[in-house]
């Protein structure tokens, strides 16, 4: 079976086949627009959208060396996301499985993320934990199988990714702001300053940036007069305080649970500093993944992967779905 999927819920306007489990191709075309507004610009991106959307589908269909012909099904992001940049893929997808009579199924953005770790191992076995962890969302799930999802904890403010983008603010970096904060933080010391761990002794599997967040504006109102710490300390130590959350929270869910597989998804699992502490403070025995670094941001070869499962499954949407700026994940409880 061959899957077009296309992706739109932010600011990557993406497409990939996925043929039998395989990627033939993806594409991805980052909005570097928002850069100059520190921040991605739902209008914006929607008309952004609409301009690239058509070349980045034959594109990705033209590197796969497939054509509409060969097509077996189309799957399209249906949420969560933007609501006007959902419905510029989701429109051009209905519009396209309307008028070439081919099935298609509206994907949720947060389970793709999840099953783009299939990607990175095709022998990965449920039940897992997952670490989701994207400019939206930070939570942690117990994955039991396509379709069944527990909720363990999640944050109660800003996700890790929005942390990240609003801590880059901060430092006058640019956006997205994860990449630029790991970038500038390379040369730093992480333990220059030292930035609250929000719940990092308690027992509850909750995340909060907020603080962290209002901790470092202050730090950074005198910045000048503090003289011997860089930027680059300030970004390393910030993002520390990030990470080592995100790390003790995660050990805490496969201790609570008695799980031996974790997997990272979303955009923040890009991040080396927290791919290599999450597999250093395992013990060996605990089997740790997360996807390529072009499949831990938003992509159109998860939406692909995950919609050839369920076209496979026999699941067919009609033509009239809503978007979903909101969508669970379905079967989550
Ligand atoms: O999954 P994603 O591409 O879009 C959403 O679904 O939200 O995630 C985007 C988020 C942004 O907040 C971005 O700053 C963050 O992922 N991100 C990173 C890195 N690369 C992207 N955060 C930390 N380190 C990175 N290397
Ligand atoms: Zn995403």
């Amino acid at each position: 079976m061959a899957v077009l999927g296309i992706e739109t819920s932010c600011d990557e306007t993406a497409a990939a086949v996925c043929r039998n489990g395989e990627i033939l191709a993806t594409v991805v075309n980052s909005q570097e627009i928002h850069r100059r507004y520190g921040g991605v610009v739902p209008e914006i991106a929607s008309r952004e959208h609409e301009r690239y959307l058509n070349t980045v589908v034959w594109e990705a269909l033209g590197k796969a060396g497939l054509s509409l012909n060969d097509l077996n099904g189309i799957a399209v992001t249906r949420g969560p996301g933007l609501a006007g940049t959902l419905l510029t893929g989701v429109c051009f997808a209905k519009g396209l499985a309307g008028g070439r009579g081919l099935p298609l199924v509206g994907v949720n953005h947060l389970e793709a993320h999840i099953f783009a770790n299939f990607l990175a191992d095709p022998q990965l076995q449920f039940p897992f934990i997952c670490l989701l962890v994207s400019g939206g969302h930070t939570q942690l799930w117990h994955v039991m199988e396509l379709g069944k999802y527990r909720l363990l904890g999640e944050s109660r403010d800003d996700a890790a990714g929005e942390a990240f983008d609003k801590g880059a603010r901060i430092l006058g970096l640019k956006y997205p702001g994860g990449p630029e904060i790991e970038r500038v933080g390379r040369e730093g010391d992480p333990t220059a300053v030292v930035f609250p761990r929000a719940f990092i002794n308690d027992q509850r599997l909750e995340f909060s940036f907020s603080g962290l967040k209002t901790a470092l504006l202050y730090y950074m109102n005198d910045f000048d007069a503090k003289g011997r710490v860089s930027l680059a300390d300030v970004a390393s130590s910030y993002q520390a305080a990030i990470i080592d959350v995100l790390v003790a929270k995660l050990r805490q869910a496969l201790k609570t649970t008695g799980a031996r597989t974790c997997v990272i998804a979303g955009g923040v699992a890009a991040n080396q500093l927290l791919r290599r502490q999450v597999r250093t403070t395992l013990p060996d025995e605990y089997k740790v993944l997360y996807p390529d670094l072009d499949l831990c941001t938003d992509n159109g070869a998860m939406i692909a992967y995950l919609g050839e499962i369920y076209l496979q499954a026999g699941r067919r949407d009609p033509l009239d779905f809503p978007v979903e700026p909101n969508f669970p994940l379905p079967g989550a409880q």
